[in-house]
């Protein structure tokens, strides 16, 4: 099966077996070890000296947690949103009371540093800036360095979802003064879902102290606390846990450099098969993202027919558009345990899945 969603992504076997071990004491010596190993590799991946988490959770808590440890009630913010995910960390903000100012852009393009800095020097009032960095829904990778540059010159803070690109996109936490960085164990990392690392700054430590937004289960304060006794507040995922630690030694092997790199090559061998094919990406191509390629169903073709023929027949597993993309874009992940090899073999299968729904593939197929 060649399972190419944007998450859960493929595990390697060994990672799978090292989750297969038997339970520890998670407030013992044991687990307070590899707490603090697995924190200080990820701080070299998230490219950051700042304080980091591991929460139990999927990528939505992290969200969650972002929102509640450095906002109030009644503070406003601006929730940048180019897709689904954009619009999901912007209701968070609102369910929990803050004063959300959208800044939307049609689905398939990304957001224009100038026009956050417009809406930063027309409302003084707004606290904190909501950005995801590699909108999954979409295909699409926002310029978040220059979009932090702009935050940074009001001194604002910055909350990102960088869900599904750190580790296999450049996400520079310090260098681009990122406040409040959140991802997802099930997307780059190579391991199963369940754990979500997050960074917080100083100046995020600075809002912490102020913030009365209701928070639990999802409060830093409290994790820090812990993390300085080797634990975690609550009962971790200590299976993802080994998993995570295999992982990572997987890839500071690899290194964080080429990693990227790999993601690049592997998204350029997307693109082009997609245009083999007689297709077009939904994303602008110019921030076509590296983990998430978005394509758009051709006309008279059945896009939830596509993903079925491919599962029923070929055994390959693709994503579907979501909200109001549904039956209008396929998405095939790349993105983590992922080779050349697995992305030609799905170009392959749509080569030999599309005529059959009535789309003529031009000679060559998605090689060219
Ligand atoms: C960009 C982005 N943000 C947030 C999430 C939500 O993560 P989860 O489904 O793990 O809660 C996802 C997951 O697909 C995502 O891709």
């Amino acid at each position: 099966m060649n399972l190419r969603i944007p998450g859960p992504t493929p595990v390697p076997p060994e990672v799978l077996e090292a989750g297969a071990r038997p339970m520890i004491n998670h407030r013992g010596r044991e687990f307070a070890g590899i707490l603090d190993r697995v924190t200080n590799r990820l701080k070299e991946f998230f490219l950051t000296k700042n304080d980091l988490f591991i929460l139990t959770t999927s990528g939505t808590g992290a969200l969650e947690a972002a929102i509640v440890n450095t906002l109030s009630p009644g503070d406003r913010v601006l929730a940048i949103s180019i897709g689904a995910f954009g619009d999901r960390f912007a209701k968070i903000a609102k369910i929990y009371g803050a004063d959300v100012v959208p800044l939307d852009y049609e689905w398939g393009k990304a957001a224009d540093p100038e026009d956050v800095r417009r809406a930063l020097s027309s409302d003084p009032a707004i606290k904190a800036v909501l950005v995801t960095h590699n909108e999954t829904s979409t295909g699409v990778t926002n310029p978040l360095a220059e979009i932090a540059g702009v935050v940074r010159e009001f001194d604002k803070l910055v909350l990102v979802d960088a869900v599904s690109s750190l580790s296999a996109i450049p996400v520079r936490t310090d260098e681009w003064g990122l406040d409040f960085v959140v991802t997802g164990s099930q997307k780059g990392w190579m391991v199963p879902p369940a754990l979500a690392p997050v960074a917080v700054s100083d100046r995020a430590w600075e809002a912490n102290a102020k913030a009365t937004m209701p928070r639990f289960y999802f409060d830093v304060g409290m994790a820090k606390d812990y993390l300085s006794r080797g634990q975690t507040p609550w009962t971790p995922a200590v299976s993802v846990f080994y998993g995570l630690e295999l992982a990572l030694e997987m890839m500071a092997k690899e290194g964080l450099e080429n990693i990227f790199a790999r993601h690049h090559r592997i998204a350029q061998i997307v693109r082009d098969g997609v245009k083999a094919l007689g297709l077009e990406m939904f994303a602008d191509e110019r921030f076509a993202s590296d983990t998430i390629s978005a394509i758009k169903v051709p006309e008279g073709v059945d896009g939830k027919a596509l993903q079925k023929l491919c599962e029923d027949e070929y055994d390959l597993i693709i994503a579907g558009g979501q909200a109001k993309l549904a039956g209008k874009i396929i998405r095939i992940g790349h993105l983590g345990f992922v080779s050349e090899e697995d992305v030609r073999s799905a170009l392959d299968v749509l080569a030999k899945a599309l005529p059959r729904l009535g789309f003529a593939v031009p000679a060559g197929g998605s090689r060219g």
